[in-house]
């Protein structure tokens, strides 16, 4: 039923009957829950705000993204909408009605996500402007995978060339440990003197220092080797109170409590939990050493989607904005005696499982880690490179 219909339609209005007027009420009533149940079934979240600043229409997609009820349509959008970015891409629409906007940037509330928005004025048949349509796309979990893609080649690229060079120092730095053993025999052998003594110091330091040398290549190559995951259904409540286990002791020494928020009934997934337990363990020691001063640590679990969640808060120094981007690189660490290589195992146990890891972080105030396990990683492996497993 179009517009001009609808227009000869009044113009004849006391020329029907009842009956006339009803069929045409029920059609437009039909049409009207057609387009909304259209409009709902789209992925797109779907905004409309009218001439006068109230919002016309919120689709079920926008609603989630925005935290907006059905109820907020007749409500001043300035008032229903918590975002401020987004609020303030609305005020512009009314500012420069002319203007068309594509931006991608981040809605903070209810929850941070990446939106892709196009913001068009609506206008009427005669041109009239009649308010504006933002049309919102999540790219969350696009972006992830894009970042991951990233650091995924440059991991990969790691391994092969740490491969290579571990097995080039290895030779060398065997016959090198051969050499010193032969010397050390033949000092061994000599007489009693202070300069024999100095000889034996100066060894055992030569010793000391291959050896450590030894175990950073092997740690480097334990790291970064591919493994094959060995998948089994698993509880991931038990996991962790297997890792926590471990860690209490320590904890209780250290003044650190712990608050767990686990879900009673458990929650079931496949994984390779030699892996996650090593992932845990390294999330639970960088939450203790950034508390020298003790304090508390939350470890949450929960289902989300098709994914298990692990977040870990710790009360501790927090991490600088400009630092946060390096943290899963090899060997970043601001510790004296850190290896720096233990979100790196982190982020490779996540990754072989097609999941992911997020941080956030308020210096002075404390760390968040979460990871995101799917419950079945044999189906996420199945999509393609990038397609970061949406929704
Ligand atoms: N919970 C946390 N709070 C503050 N900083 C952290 C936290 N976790 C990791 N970091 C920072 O990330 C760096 C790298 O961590 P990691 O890879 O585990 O290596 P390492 O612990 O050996 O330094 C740490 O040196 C630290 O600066
Ligand atoms: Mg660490």
């Amino acid at each position: 039923m179009t517009e001009k219909f609808t227009e000869r339609f009044v113009q004849r209005l006391d020329q029907l009957d009842s009956r006339k007027v009803g069929e045409y009420l029920l059609g437009l009533a039909r049409e009207k829950g057609l387009l909304e149940n259209i409009f709902n079934s789209m992925q797109e979240g779907l905004l409309v705000v009218d001439s006068s600043k109230t919002i016309a229409m919120v689709n079920h997609a926008a609603g989630r993204l925005l935290d907006l009820s059905p109820n907020s349509v007749g409500s001043l959008f300035d008032q229903s909408i918590h975002d401020p970015g987004l609020r303030d891409i609305i005020e512009q629409g009314f500012e420069v009605p002319g203007q068309v906007l594509v931006r991608e940037f981040i809605v903070v509330h209810p929850q941070p996500r990446w939106v892709r928005m196009s913001r068009t004025s609506l206008r009427d048949a005669d041109g009239k402007f009649r308010g504006i349509m933002l049309v919102l796309n999540d790219i969350t979990r696009q972006r992830k995978s894009e970042q991951e893609t990233n650091l995924v080649e440059r991991l990969d690229f790691l391994g092969h060339l740490t491969a290579g060079v571990a097995h080039e120092i290895g030779n060398p730095l065997s016959s090198l440990s051969i050499q010193v053993q032969l010397i050390e025999r033949q000092v061994n052998s000599m007489e009693d003197s202070p300069f024999r003594d100095k000889l034996r110091k100066r060894i055992s330091i030569i010793k000391e220092e291959l050896l450590r040398l030894d175990q950073i290549v092997a740690q480097f190559l334990k790291t970064l080797r591919p493994e094959p995951l060995i998948l089994k259904k698993e509880d991931l409540v038990t996991v962790v109170e297997e890792v926590l286990e471990l860690v209490e002791e320590e904890l209780k020494e250290k003044g650190i409590s712990l608050n767990r928020e686990f879900p009673s009934e458990g929650i079931m997934g496949r994984m390779d939990s030699g892996l996650m337990k090593q992932a845990i363990i390294n999330l639970i020691k960088n939450a203790v050493q950034a508390m020298p001063g003790g304090g508390e640590i939350s470890i949450r679990l929960e289902k989300e989607d098709a994914y298990l969640k692990f977040s870990i808060t710790d009360q501790g120094t927090g991490i600088p904005r400009e630092k946060i981007n390096r943290l899963f690189e090899p060997l970043f660490t601001t510790k004296e005696t850190g290896s720096g290589l233990g979100l790196l195992v982190v982020y490779k146990a996540l990754r072989q499982h097609g999941g992911y890891v997020e941080v956030t972080s308020q210096p002075g105030e404390g760390t968040t880690f979460t990871i995101w396990l799917p419950q079945r990683p044999e189906r996420i492996k199945l999509l393609p490179a990038g397609g970061g497993g949406d929704r």
